[in-house]
């Protein structure tokens, strides 16, 4: 079990509504999110485990957390969630409290550790580390010292080049990067929110976004702009060795 490559699927920012039909900036993200979960059921390697990093749903709905779980339980596969900013953290709470579903806190996956962080913050489209939350992580890191770790959470760490979208990042990103410098079990960091796709490294340390399963957001761009891109998701092997091979599917 220890010796053997974690294959998991990153899927992010879905903004799911109350009815399967509603569109978001022209897209019914309903069928686009289906669409996504159809493409992974029709690769012959499944997920060995899902991460959805937040924005399940738009609406603050208890119909769109249900036809989250829906949907997403066609994956026969453990269900890491957290919140984003559009998300409503107690309904999402009560739909996603039983297996296959964990939301936040630590999972285990062969010599791997995922550390959920909720950075929702109420009333602001930025995200948020209070200090317990803080205080979790530091608790967490050190409970896992001897495994392989990979953090995730909505907001971005680091600026994505992109002056509205880095407005509404990690308010707190230097208390959160104090600690990742500190703990060199952490091998990556992966997040949703920015609705783009990026990969790069920082003292070591893999930093990863992923497109979102609706429409994305164009990149390097000061002001709000939709990109042409198609929904997204990404893949990720997690190696034993603490490495990762990662790939993005568009759905053209
Ligand atoms: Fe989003």
């Amino acid at each position: 079990m220890q010796g053997r490559s974690v294959r998991l699927l990153h899927i992010t920012d879905p903004h799911l509504h109350a009815h399967t039909e509603s569109r978001m900036r022209g897209i019914v993200t309903y069928e686009t999110f289906n669409a996504v979960i159809d493409r992974v059921l029709a690769d012959p390697d499944p997920p060995d485990a899902v991460l959805a990093t937040g924005d399940l749903v738009q609406d603050e709905t208890l119909a769109g957390y249900l036809l989250f779980r829906k949907a997403i339980e066609r994956l026969d596969a453990p269900i890491f969630c957290l919140p984003g900013n559009h998300d409503a953290p107690d309904i999402m709470a009560n739909v996603l409290q039983a297996a296959p579903f964990q939301l936040c806190g630590v999972a285990s996956l062969a010599a791997w550790r995922l550390i959920l962080l909720n950075t929702f913050s109420t009333g602001d489209d930025g995200g948020r580390l209070p200090q317990s939350e803080l205080e979790f992580l530091r608790q967490a890191l050190a409970d896992h010292a001897d495994h392989h770790v990979l953090v995730s959470l909505h907001h971005q760490p680091v600026p994505m080049g992109s002056r509205w979208l880095d407005g509404v990042g990690l308010r707190n990103a230097d208390d959160l990067m104090d600690i990742i410098d500190r703990s060199p079990q952490v091998r990556a960091l992966l997040w949703g929110h920015v609705h783009q796709a990026s990969d790069r490294r920082r003292k070591g340390v893999r930093l990863m976004s992923t497109p979102s399963t609706c429409s994305q957001f164009l990149p390097n761009s000061d002001g709000f702009a939709v990109d042409s891109r198609p929904p997204g998701f990404r893949w990720l092997n997690l190696r034993p060795d603490g490495t990762i091979d990662s790939e993005i599917v568009w759905l053209e």
